[in-house]
């Protein structure tokens, strides 16, 4: 079972920005490619560092972590280069009425 999560107004998320959003326990990061948005978990999974400190490739549809280096796909969370080899979650966005909502388990 999943909830739906309101993050916040489209206004809220710059373009090709990566944005640290708390949510309870939960620490996600959201990137906002035109229209389109990503969530993922706010933490790179070579080290326990967050995503969102690091640059967005717009072209590529990556996330590079600021720590290392590793790239993410932000469609589905798999590396895409060392030293990370395991997937960061992803999670189901939309956007109702101008408002972006995440459903998270
Ligand atoms: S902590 Fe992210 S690549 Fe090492």
């Amino acid at each position: 079972m999943t909830t739906t999560t309101l993050l916040g107004p489209v206004s809220d998320f710059v373009a090709g920005a990566a944005t640290k959003v708390a949510i309870g326990q939960r620490t996600l990061v959201v990137v906002r490619l035109g229209e389109d948005f990503y969530v993922l978990d706010d933490r790179c999974s070579h080290e326990d560092f967050p995503l969102s400190e690091g640059e967005v490739n717009v072209e590529r549809r990556e996330i590079e972590c600021e720590r290392h280096g590793a790239q993410f796909d932000l469609v589905t969370g798999l590396p895409v280069s060392f030293p990370a080899t395991q997937k960061v979650a992803t999670y189901r966005v939309t956007v109702v009425n101008g408002q972006v909502e995440v459903e998270l388990p």
